[in-house]
């Protein structure tokens, strides 16, 4: 993944204009590189306060008026560390004249050349050294979840032993990810995943690391979250993909067939050894309800521990806010008020904790 061209696509170029006449073939243009925001000069906010990769400026240079406007905003105090690109529409002097004394970073021409703007943009809008390093921290607690889910889904069904080293060295750069980054971006990074249930994972992943660093956990509990929620589906390793990509509704055997994850999970875990009980006890246990009528064994109240309440929560709001290829992702508010009519079924005092992180990205 090409990081710089990732994060300035994260960032917004401001297109200050007041030439209608031409500012919407411009914007075509700079939208190909990234997010645009198309505003008149008079509109261009105060305090741009880091939220522009740069500002684009097509205005007639020649008329007084415009150039005051714009003058007060690109020579304050906010405007700083803001690179600008000027547009000229002729060779005047008197033009080019103007747009360096409004601290022009470099200029752009009037007819527009699509690939000599995209490489002046490139040049003059860099990317600010933290965000490329706050990419790269991203990226490698992606990778390093993704290395652990395929450890999980593809090697464990084919039958390479899966170890609780396998899961827990990934952990440092998943908690240093959410860390360094933010949940938002770790979502964006993820939402693009192929398989559904890679994605799910990395939803919960996501939640329950940006959760335990919310409440201040220990390090130590991050982690325990962290594997916690990688691992809770692996039972659908052994879950048919055409049941699990199924677009329709599952008929009830193929429900008891996804159903019978979280004892497949439980039983393959066992099998391979070394995973802490802790672990299997998530596995088998994150769709029992608080009230009773959960699944496998139906359990109620306190037999149900606190990492599994917690993951249950992150599970059932991960689900709902997903993208499905059947039905549109809910909103987190939808999906927040939604799991708070779950009443008894789920730990509601958990569930108000959870109410920054659900509703903050
Ligand atoms: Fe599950
Ligand atoms: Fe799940």
């Amino acid at each position: 993944m090409n990081l710089a061209k990732r994060s300035f696509a994260n960032r917004r170029v401001l297109l200050a204009s007041d030439r209608a006449d031409r500012s919407e073939d411009l914007a075509a243009i700079l939208v190909k590189a990234g997010e645009v925001e198309q505003m008149s000069t008079y509109d261009m906010p105060e305090d741009p306060a880091g939220n522009y990769a740069g500002v684009v400026v097509d205005i007639d240079l020649s008329s007084l008026s415009s150039v005051q406007m714009v003058r007060r905003k690109l020579t304050s105090k906010a405007y700083e560390d803001v690179p600008r690109l000027f547009v000229l529409s002729d060779a005047l002097h008197r033009e080019s004249t103007q747009a360096w004394s409004l601290g022009a970073t470099d200029t752009i021409r009037w007819p527009f050349d699509a690939r000599a703007i995209q490489q002046r943009l490139a040049m003059s809008f860099p990317e600010r050294e933290e965000e490329i390093e706050a990419g790269v921290i991203l990226n490698d607690g992606v990778s390093a979840a993704q290395d652990v889910l395929v450890k999980i889904f593809d090697k464990l069904p084919a039958g390479v032993p899966l170890t609780f080293k396998d899961i827990s060295q990934a952990e440092d750069k998943i908690l240093k990810s959410l860390r360094g980054s933010s949940l938002r971006q770790w979502l964006i990074a993820i939402n693009k995943h192929h398989s559904r249930t890679f994605r799910h994972s990395l939803f919960v992943t996501g939640f329950a690391v940006a959760f335990a660093q919310h409440l201040g956990m220990r390090d130590s509990d991050q982690r325990r979250l962290a594997r916690a929620a990688l691992i809770h589906d692996v039972g659908k390793a052994f879950v048919p993909a055409a049941i699990l990509d199924k677009i329709e509704p599952l008929t009830p055997e193929e429900e008891s067939i996804l159903s019978a994850h979280a004892r497949v999970g439980f039983d393959t875990l066992g099998s391979q050894g070394d995973f802490p009980p802790e672990m299997l006890d998530v596995v088998l246990h994150h769709h029992e309800l608080l009230n009773g009528t959960g699944y496998p064994e139906a359990i109620a109240g306190q037999e149900i521990t606190d990492i599994v309440r917690m993951i249950t929560i992150i599970d059932i709001f991960s689900m709902l806010v997903e993208e499905r290829p059947d039905s549109p992702a809910m909103s987190h508010a939808d999906a927040f008020a939604a799991m708070e009519n779950m009443k008894d079924e789920i730990d509601q005092q958990i569930l108000q904790a959870f109410r920054p992180i659900a509703l903050g990205v």
